[in-house]
């Protein structure tokens, strides 16, 4: 079961080169998240996670980690973190580090040994066939580049080798056994890493790529899931409070292998695609079919439904499935919603079960800029773009110059900021803090308030029950009616017009209410 503490838990993701810079250079800094911890608290976020802070080369923003233990220099010291750590604590503010275990740098000093001819403790650590002829059927390698004959795997960008956890049923002889002793010693390391950072005070991970472990493993992933049912082992003797929550999008696997929380991602196909992104290529957009989309086409809630039912059902009693606003992989919200799609679409993120997280700027409805990769962003690089607090200098993201900034902000005349969306009651901003707010002092909206689709037809409301509360949600430019359970009628929060009488519900346009 899951730790105790996430049944209230919000989350804010922060990409930190893009969050806040004290000191006039351009990227983001910890010292800058310490001084909006006010600011995320204000929100009604009480945890984050922090994208990767580590030494790097940042081919693929810190996604290629060249020190697990050592912090990027220019997010500032070890020290600032273990501050960050201290000041969120004293806030009631949790702080996941994000652990990337399937691949590291091609600097890590792992890969420099392990590409040595003569035999060390590394020479294992990573995946090499054991001739350079070879080659690696049906993986991504690289020859060419070391003194040790043999090519490597990959895990994902050229600069980001393998960590080997062995093979579930090895059919070459360079392929380890998931139980040989090098390969164990992998996970040993990554336990290492893990505990060296609780050991400071960060309160768990989110984990990167964590079905990616053990290579040519079956479909059930058994061999990666065995690696992780260990480490829970160890949290659970050794950091029983610490939470782990895995980028799987497979919320049935990855909560039985350990995670409290499994994020729901924008795969193709999945359920969650439906509800804000499903427009196709965001470049060539096709008909926008997006559950929260005012003029959506064909609307119908049930292709969120079909899959988010069955996992919710399978793993409630497990841990929790995370629904995201975005992340720093994901096209923003903003590209295709306005504010008050957008306000729907977080009122109902924000009132499911599990827990949920909000990506920095989103709160604010930041926008996706097209940009050219930065860092391994590719298409992702508009995404992760600084966050807007003033109309001052920089939109208040940094004192530097404009042309030493990470990446620009927005140029736009009306270019949305904190500042401006505090002083309207009716911001997207201020309806996140009222929503959050609501979750907070309703023990039904949190984790594990029960949940039960109610009507999911369209051309009605979409209306669910969360324990004892009644929400529905019109996203559309219609009023609408659906019938409802007797509640007391009385409304707790809504978007736009809602009324309920005599068991209907009446929905005007893009409206959202909970009743109790
Ligand atoms: C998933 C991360 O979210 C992404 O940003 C990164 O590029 C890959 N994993 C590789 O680590």
């Amino acid at each position: 079961m899951a730790a105790t503490w996430l049944k209230d838990a919000v989350f804010y993701e922060i990409y930190p080169q893009s969050y806040y810079d004290t000191n006039g250079d351009g990227i983001g800094d910890f010292n800058g998240i310490i001084e909006k911890l006010d600011y995320i608290r204000s929100l009604g976020c009480n945890a984050l996670w922090i994208n990767p802070c580590f030494d790097s080369p940042f081919k693929d923003a810190g996604y290629d980690v060249r020190d697990y233990k050592k912090v990027a220099p220019r997010y500032g010291s070890n020290s600032d973190l273990y501050r960050l750590f201290g000041e969120a604590h004293r806030r009631g503010i949790r702080v996941l580090l994000d652990l990337v275990p399937g691949h590291t740098s091609e600097e890590h000093e792992w890969f420099r040994q392990s590409q040595k001819e003569e035999r060390n403790e590394y020479s294992n650590r990573y995946i090499w066939t054991d001739f350079w002829f070879h080659g690696a059927r049906g993986m991504n390698y690289i020859g060419g580049e070391s003194e040790r004959s043999g090519v490597y795997i990959l895990n994902f960008f050229k600069c980001q080798p393998a960590l080997n956890y062995g093979f579930l049923h090895p059919t070459e002889s360079w392929q380890l056994p998931a139980d040989h002793p090098d390969a164990i010693a992998t996970r040993e390391a990554m336990k290492d890493v893990m505990r060296f950072w609780l050991d400071h005070g960060c309160d768990g991970f989110r984990v990167d790529m964590a079905d990616s472990l053990v290579k040519a493993d079956d479909e059930k992933k058994s061999g990666t899931c065995a690696i992780w049912k260990n480490v829970r082992e160890m949290l659970d003797a050794e950091y029983p409070e610490a939470v782990l929550v895995s980028e799987w999008c497979n919320p049935p696997r990855a909560l039985r292998a350990g995670f409290d929380m499994d994020f729901y991602l924008n795969h193709g196909g999945g359920g969650y695609i439906t509800l804000l992104r499903d427009y196709g290529s965001p470049r060539n957009p096709g008909p926008d079919r997006s559950f929260f989309r005012k003029d959506a086409q064909d609307r119908d809630i049930r292709r969120f439904l079909k899959e988010y039912e069955t996992w919710y059902r399978d793993t409630k009693d497990l841990g929790y499935i995370s629904m995201i606003t975005c992340n720093h992989d994901t096209e923003r919200p903003s590209l295709t919603l306005g504010a008050d799609e957008l306000k729907l679409a977080y009122a109902f993120i924000f009132t499911m079960p599990g827990v949920p997280f909000l990506y920095y700027g989103d709160e604010i409805g930041l926008r996706y800029q097209w940009l050219p990769n930065k860092e391994g962003g590719y298409n992702r690089t508009g995404s992760r773009t600084p966050m807007q607090w003033t109309e001052g200098k920089n939109l208040g993201f940094s004192e530097g110059c404009a042309d030493t900034l990470y990446l620009p902000v927005d140029p736009a005349e009306d270019a949305p900021t904190v500042q401006a969306q505090e002083a309207d009651p009716a911001s997207l901003l201020n309806t996140v803090r009222a929503v959050l707010a609501l979750r907070h002092a309703e023990k039904d909206l949190q984790a594990d308030g029960e949940y039960e689709t109610l009507c999911a037809e369209p051309g009605k409301p979409f209306v669910y029950r969360r324990g004892g509360l009644v929400l529905a949600v019109n996203p559309s430019g219609e009023t609408m009616e659906a019938p409802v359970p007797a509640v007391g009628g009385t409304a707790l929060f809504t978007i736009g017009s809602a009324k309920a009488e005599n068991g209907v519900v009446t929905m005007g346009p893009q409206s959202f209410t909970v009743l109790k």
